[in-house]
């Protein structure tokens, strides 16, 4: 190795270097070209491991030549990276561009669902009169359920709720929220006026009025001197509230066990108002929940003397009502969560 040697190889390689910038088709082949040529392993590096082997004389000369190439092959590195930046600059620019006139995206509402909805309108409208919203279990036992509600086992009246049992012993998924009644007069103080909504399960066929899952709406009031006579005041409240001024209403005679007497509370017919349509059966009367003064047994198991206290209670199904209000014809459409008739409902 002699210095005209060493001077030919720094040469040599910035015409190379030189020739490969100008091939380098972007930034990316710039910045590998760097490392390749300038880099702690790179070819100039091994070009000067040579000046070593020079005489000691030479060796600033050759040290001057290696400054010069290095800053010059610097210089042609960082003009081609200027150029070649510019140029992908400049075409992300115009592939980015914005069209402000693009239709937004619609933004999805949420929306209550009309089991919910209807629920929330029947805690509001016996709001005013005093109701207090409770909460009672889903998962029950046989004597909250059935016992406590004067339906001792293997009585006839238990064919009226077909029953999903759960794996422990003795208990089932309540088929009614009137066990809540229970719970409510064993832990408040009459008087009492207490509304349990919640979820009830059956063991039923389904169709377009039964299904295997719903909601009901269960309401107690218990204080001294209470009678049939307030029930069908309140009830009458509610149906005016919930369905319009003036509707008519009656009482008709029913069964439940708990109640005694018990009766079914019907408004006149929403879609025909009175003559009789397909809708109310000819009747002129839809049904919408069940009702009773509370038996005296049922007291008795609340823990209250039924010679002092009397009570009245209902229950009534949220779907039912909102089918009534919004004229919807089938149960399970409460059930599917289809979005399309979901998104009715604000
Ligand atoms: N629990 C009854 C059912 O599921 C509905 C009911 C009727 C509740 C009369 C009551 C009532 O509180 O007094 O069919």
């Amino acid at each position: 190795m002699d210095l005209a040697q060493l001077t030919r190889d720094l040469e040599a390689l910035v015409e190379e270097t030189r020739a490969a910038l100008a091939a380098a088709p972007d930034t990316a082949a710039v910045e590998a070209l760097e490392v390749e040529v300038l880099g702690k392993k790179g070819r100039l590096t091994i070009v000067l491991r040579g000046i070593g082997q020079l005489p000691a004389e030479e060796r600033p000369l050759v040290g001057a030549v290696a400054n010069r190439v290095r800053g010059a092959i610097e210089g042609e590195i960082g003009a081609r990276r200027t150029e070649l930046g510019a140029a992908e600059l400049e075409s992300r620019l115009r592939a980015e561009t914005t069209d402000v006139t693009t239709p937004g995206r619609p933004i999805r509402r949420g929306s209550l669902h009309p089991s919910i909805e209807a629920m929330a309108e029947i805690a509001r409208i016996f709001g005013q009169f005093g109701f207090v919203v409770y909460e009672s279990p889903e998962i029950e036992d046989d004597e909250h359920n059935f016992q406590m509600l004067n339906i001792p086992p293997d009585h006839p009246a238990r064919d009226l709720w077909d029953t999903l049992y759960v794996d422990v012993p003795g208990h089932l998924l309540r088929t009614h929220t009137s066990p809540g009644q229970i719970h409510v007069m064993r832990t408040v103080k009459p008087p009492i006026r207490a509304l349990l909504p919640g979820r009830c399960f059956r063991y039923e066929a389904i169709d377009a009025s039964h299904g295997t899952e719903f909601f009901q709406v269960e309401g107690l009031m218990v204080d001294e001197g209470t009678t049939l006579g307030d029930l069908r005041g309140l009830l009458d409240e509610f149906a005016h509230a919930m369905f319009g001024a003036g509707k008519k209403t009656r009482f008709r005679p029913g069964y439940y066990p708990f109640t005694e007497p018990s009766v079914a509370f019907d408004v006149e017919c929403l879609v025909c108002g009175g003559p009789g349509c397909p809708a109310c059966k000819r009747t002129g009367w839809m049904t919408i929940l069940g009702a009773g003064m509370v038996h005296p047994v049922v007291l008795r198991h609340g823990g209250l003397d039924p010679e002092r206290y009397q009570g009245f209670a209902f229950g009534m199904g949220p779907e039912r009502i909102s089918m009534l209000r919004h004229r919807i014809h089938d149960l399970r459409l409460f059930l599917e969560n289809d979005l399309r008739f979901l998104g009715q409902f604000r």
